[in-house]
């Protein structure tokens, strides 16, 4: 009898662990080429199992070439099948004696995040494809006598290896900062990460296993999608309510959340709340309250992404999940990206201690520490007082900037045009009339130095290809009127084009009958 330990309770499908488990044993050798496997019926009879669950998980090995059936005989693991995986001698090689690359290259884990968007830009033209800060408000000179004291003050231990956890000052600084923001946090529910998207690929390997499932909101940001996509989970979008007419709740639809947790083991979920990417969203804290008391009648965690929250253009602050979770379900990820330098690459995690301790082992095995210069520098930085001065500045210009594109867009964009009214954040979600295509607006909005990123992008399922994001934050107000009048410009004559298109189908319609 193989030794095949299922285990039911876990999320990772049962075929799969069958198939990984039977892969695993090829590949150490404890079954060999020519070894009879047990019919589908009779493992599946050894193991207690549905005969479906052993069927599909043959299925899988036999498409990998690692097993073949055969009518009568049984099933076999099969020769070439174990070759190709294990012999160093059949690395495919080109006639021209250069080792084929691609075909050694793992599973789909190198998915393009910034090239994709920041390629599409020509050189002069108006930009709302980012959603980053405004280079001009980088404060350099403050930054360099920053960097100087550092140096001066404790230059070799800066160059020496550091804390996993993070640069003590720097963590200290970020305790008092929660702190007066309302949070309960001590060192321990804290661990310093290469910004949120080192955060969330933490928290993917921290808890994801094959196959389990992650609720997310669709459309979502794409390098989440990414991170979970190559963790091979199985990702489930939840639509974003974006119109904000009276009586209507803006954010993730929290009542398709709880549908989906009924109907779905799900492992986690994670969200933005606040001035979502890319919608621009903010969940009201009546939906924030409603969601954690689902998130606790399922048990199932959130992670928070926090990473807009602080620039808020208008409106009365809303709590953060973190804030308001009295069930410790909420991990929450924030970063430096967006209220500061996104080059520096620092941000950090809120969670339960043993949560940290987790991800602070799994950070320690994936890059050792966040660089601790950048991490000195902002913790001088926060001492000297000057991020929140920084902060206060660019939150200011950002809603100047948000303003200045609402105004451009309620004077020039066509009927039929809608997009959402965040109350802060860096971008606006614009909803073309039904049947356009922002992909091929792109292209003529191009020609005309005007670029954004089209919606197409940001969803998981369900794609609405009249949708495109606006990222305001790095334009100032006169680039964003030239921009918006440009980009209404090119969709008015698209749409008399189709309208025009449309006469002339039905005026031989007409003449046909
Ligand atoms: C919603 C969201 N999460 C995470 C990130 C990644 O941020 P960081 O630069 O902190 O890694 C971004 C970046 O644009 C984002 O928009």
């Amino acid at each position: 009898m193989i030794p095949l330990h299922l285990q039911p309770e876990s999320h990772v499908p049962l075929y799969i662990q069958l198939r990984d488990q039977i892969r695993a044993l090829v590949h150490s050798g404890d079954l060999n080429p020519g070894d009879r496997i047990p019919a589908s019926r009779e493992l599946a009879g050894q193991l207690g199992v549905h005969r479906t669950t052993v069927a599909n998980a043959y299925a899988e090995l036999e498409s990998e070439g690692l097993i073949s059936g055969h009518v009568g005989r049984g099933t076999f693991i099969r020769n070439e099948g174990i070759a190709r995986g294990i012999s160093p001698a059949v690395h495919p090689i080109v006639t021209d004696g250069n080792l084929r690359w691609e075909s050694l290259f793992a599973d789909d884990r190198g998915e393009e995040i910034l090239g994709r968007m920041t390629r599409a830009v020509p050189r002069g033209a108006i930009s709302f494809v980012m959603a980053r800060p405004a280079t001009e408000f980088f404060p350099i000179e403050e930054l360099r006598n920053c960097t100087n004291a550092v140096w001066k003050r404790e230059g070799a231990e800066i160059l020496q290896f550091g804390p996993t956890d993070g640069y003590p000052p720097l963590k200290q600084a970020l305790v008092e900062l929660l702190r007066a923001e309302g949070y309960e946090v001590a060192d321990e529910n804290l661990l310093i990460t290469d910004g949120c998207q080192q955060a969330i690929d933490l928290v993917c390997k921290a808890f994801v296993r094959q196959g389990d499932t992650v609720l997310m909101e669709n459309p979502a940001y794409p390098g989440a999608l990414a991170i979970f996509t190559a963790g091979r989970a199985r990702i489930l979008g939840v639509p974003v309510k974006t119109e904000t007419a009276p009586g209507m709740t803006p954010g993730v639809d929290v009542a398709a959340i709880e549908a989906v947790l009924m109907q779905n083991r799900v492992k986690m979920m994670m969200l933005t709340p606040d001035f979502h990417n890319p919608t621009g969203t903010t969940m009201p804290v009546a939906e924030r309250r409603r969601l954690l008391e689902i998130a606790a009648r399922f048990q199932v965690p959130i992670v928070e992404d926090h990473i807009y929250a602080r620039l808020r253009a208008r409106g009365g602050q809303v709590p953060s999940l973190k804030q308001l979770d009295r069930s410790n379900l909420v991990i929450q990820i924030d970063s430096f990206s967006k209220i500061a330098f996104p080059g520096l690459r620092v941000g950090w995690i809120v969670a339960p201690s043993n949560v940290i301790e987790r991800l602070r082992r799994v950070k320690q095995a994936t890059d050792l520490h966040t660089g601790q210069l950048g991490q000195a520098i902002l913790a001088e930085h926060i001492r000297r007082g000057r991020l929140s001065r920084h902060l206060e500045r660019t939150r200011k210009a950002y809603s100047g900037r948000l303003a200045a594109l609402e105004q451009a867009m309620t004077r020039h964009m066509p009927p039929g045009t809608k997009w959402t009214r965040p109350e802060g954040g860096m971008c606006v979600w614009v909803e073309l009339p039904p049947g356009f295509d922002s992909n091929e607006l792109l292209i003529h909005s191009r020609e005309r130095g005007v670029v954004f990123s089209p919606g197409r992008f940001f969803f998981m399922q369900n794609p609405q290809p009249n949708t495109l994001r606006l990222g305001f934050a790095g334009l100032n107000e006169r680039e964003i009127a030239r921009g918006i009048a440009t980009l209404s410009d090119v969709l008015r004559v698209e749409m008399r084009k189709r309208q025009r298109g449309a006469r002339r189908a039905e005026s031989s319609r007409v003449a046909l009958v």
